[in-house]
């Protein structure tokens, strides 16, 4: 059980000014911001970061959104942090997600679903990767 994850407000949660109470949320449920950037992905990037969705039917209309606008990653610990942190973000689509989730509140539909997270502690090394150097971590996450 790892204590790391990778979160996402993806652009159209950022454009709708969505940020603070995401943020708000994800305070308040435990997790300690080890590193955050605004930053707006390249295709190449977001191909790199979606490609194990490469053969599914959405993954072009993936990466055009996910290229559409700036968008904020987050390294977040807290123990058991992927499963907590998805637990507090509700299911892919909005529709299925649990009251009082972050996507039950701020997801448009199953593509515009306002956050990313991890889905493994193997994942949530690769992904935190991706965005962030090790200066940029400051080496603080607790080992
Ligand atoms: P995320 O948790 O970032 O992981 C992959 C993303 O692909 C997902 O959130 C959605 O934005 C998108 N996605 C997943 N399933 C579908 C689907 N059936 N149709 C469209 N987009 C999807």
């Amino acid at each position: 059980m790892g204590n790391k994850t990778l979160a996402i407000i993806k652009p159209d949660a950022v454009q709708k000014d969505y940020t603070g109470s995401i943020i708000s949320m994800i305070i308040k449920a435990g997790f300690k911001i080890k590193a955050m950037k605004m930053t707006q992905l390249t295709k190449s990037s977001a191909e790199g970061f979606y490609s194990v969705h490469k053969e599914r039917s959405f993954f072009k209309d993936l990466v055009a959104y996910m290229t559409s606008g700036p968008c904020i990653p987050m390294a977040l610990e807290r123990e058991n942090a992927v499963e907590e942190y998805r637990k507090l973000i509700g299911a892919t689509d909005p529709k299925k997600a649990a009251e009082g989730t972050v996507r039950k509140l701020f997801a448009v539909d199953i593509q515009l679903n306002a956050v990313h997270g991890s889905d493994s502690d193997e994942n949530a090394e690769k992904e935190i990767a991706h965005f962030f150097s090790k200066d940029e971590l400051l080496n603080n996450f607790t080992e």
